[in-house]
């Protein structure tokens, strides 16, 4: 028998055991380091010709793995933009696993059905027109490469070119952005029009916010038929969104695609006072955005809208005679980067069923008051500059007269009490604090507090 097998009558036993494994590991958040800078290396053992079964890979996880791990699924990881796991969004992810369902194609069961309803509820969670439509993706970067991906084919078809057919050479294309992300300038090397051939358009005054005047100048001075403008709803350390309207009206008066990264900032669409931020959205072509940020679902988890779904199967179709009529439904393999998926539908679908649009919105709120909350404590702090005032979850600040900002950030991020990251602002280096978890309170922000209260210089 194999060894697989002889496991089949301790299904339930096993699981149990990692149910109890999953609860110490989630209760210990509270109290584990936010981030384990020295994890050790595991040794280059060679693969076991037989193995230890599961409850022995168990063990070995808990004594070789589980204690490095870092508490980014915690309340004190404010590193990057990084959002925890909810629970009914982790009892979805749970269950996707347990069900192993592949929603690439129509026609044997209900799984992307799934998908297609978590969808329609983004739309109405982020007060989307039901043009846009699209597909869960792996995160903001494969959504962006998706939207550059689309761009890309508009630009040809603007020439008479499928480029998805025909290939990119002989194609004319210029890609304006004012403070992309990097993950599109990784988009646009996966897409082969080269992360250094960007037209830089200049940010308004001690902002990251695009400047139009200067947009309207670039795309009017273009003699390149094939144009796509990125956008920014919500810049990774300022914070800043771009005059959607503006753009948009913009790109339509010279035939450009637009693509709009929102990876965090769409979600400042559930903030009565700050929905005006992102006016105009409605007509853009294509939309970026992370579920497993600010939506709180485990990784791996993004969200692609377009209001071009046609371009998108262009460009992704599997010409395959494997696929189903799809009777009017979308075969998800026909829209994504893979073909086989991940059920990653099911963690979302719990999570908007758990706790609806107000339960969503009420981490948002929750979120940036702890922003809030620390950088009106920076602000007048003695040892510490405000770099930008704090307009959602980011709060960006630099130790005063501290030589050098890194070397600080790693001690701090040593204490284990608090993880941030590095970013830069008036071409130095800066420290970013993203609050993004359902976990985090106002008592874990005066928790940091005292923390740098005996750390600023
Ligand atoms: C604005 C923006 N775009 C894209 C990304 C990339 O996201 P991911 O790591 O999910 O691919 C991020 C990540 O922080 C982001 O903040």
């Amino acid at each position: 028998m194999s060894e697989v097998r002889k496991e089949v009558t301790q299904f339930r036993e096993l699981l149990e055991q990692a149910l109890e494994v999953s609860c110490e590991f989630l209760r210990g958040l509270e109290r584990r380091p936010a981030a384990c800078i020295d994890a050790p290396p595991l040794p280059l053992e060679s693969l076991p010709r037989h193995g230890m079964g599961t409850a022995g890979a168990l063990k070995e996880f808990q004594r070789r793995v589980m204690p490095y791990l870092s508490g980014s699924a915690g309340p004190r990881y404010w590193g990057f933009v990084t959002g925890g796991s909810s629970p009914a969004a982790l009892v979805g992810d749970w269950l996707a696993a347990a069900t192993d369902q592949n929603p690439a194609t129509f026609g044997d069961s209900i799984a992307p059905v799934v998908e297609v309803q978590v969808l329609n509820w983004l739309r109405q969670l982020f007060s989307l027109p039901p043009s846009f439509d699209g597909c869960l993706t792996s995160g903001a970067t494969s959504a962006n490469l998706l939207g550059i991906l689309c761009g890309r084919q508009f630009a040809g078809r603007v020439q008479g070119m499928d480029i998805a057919a025909e290939g990119v050479s002989g194609a004319s294309i210029q890609v304006f952005s004012a403070c992309p992300h990097a993950s599109s300038l990784k988009g646009l090397a996966m897409a082969g029009l080269g992360r250094n051939n960007l037209t830089a358009v200049a940010c308004e005054p001690g902002t990251e916010r695009m400047d139009t005047v200067d947009l309207a100048r670039a795309l009017c001075a273009s003699d390149s038929p094939g144009k796509i403008v990125l956008a920014s709803a919500g810049t990774v350390t300022g914070t800043d969104f771009d005059d959607l309207t503006a753009i948009a009206s913009l790109c339509r008066k010279y035939n450009a695609w637009l693509h709009v990264d929102g990876a965090f900032g769409l979600f400042s669409r559930l903030l009565e006072d700050r929905r005006h931020w992102t006016e105009g959205i409605e007509a853009a072509d294509s939309i970026t955005c992370d579920a497993h940020k600010w939506l709180n679902v485990p990784y791996d988890s993004g969200i692609f809208l377009t209001r071009h779904t046609d371009l998108l199967e262009q460009v992704l179709a599997v010409p395959s005679p494997y696929l189903p009529a799809g009777n009017g439904q979308p075969h998800f393999m026909n829209r994504g980067v893979e073909n086989s998926r991940r059920f990653r539908a099911l963690a979302l679908w719990f999570n908007l069923r758990a706790y609806g649009r107000e339960g969503v919105a009420q981490i948002v709120k929750d979120n940036c008051l702890q922003a809030a909350q620390l950088s009106k404590w920076l602000a007048s702090a003695q040892g510490y500059d405000l770099l930008v005032p704090c307009k959602l979850n980011v709060v960006v600040f630099r130790p005063r007269n501290c030589p050098d900002i890194r070397a600080w950030l790693d001690r701090l991020n040593r204490s284990g009490e608090v993880f941030m990251t590095p970013g830069q602002w008036d071409g130095r280096d800066a420290i970013r604090a993203a609050f993004s978890n359902w976990s985090t309170t106002n008592a874990h922000v005066q928790r940091v507090i005292r923390l740098l209260e005996n750390k600023g210089d």
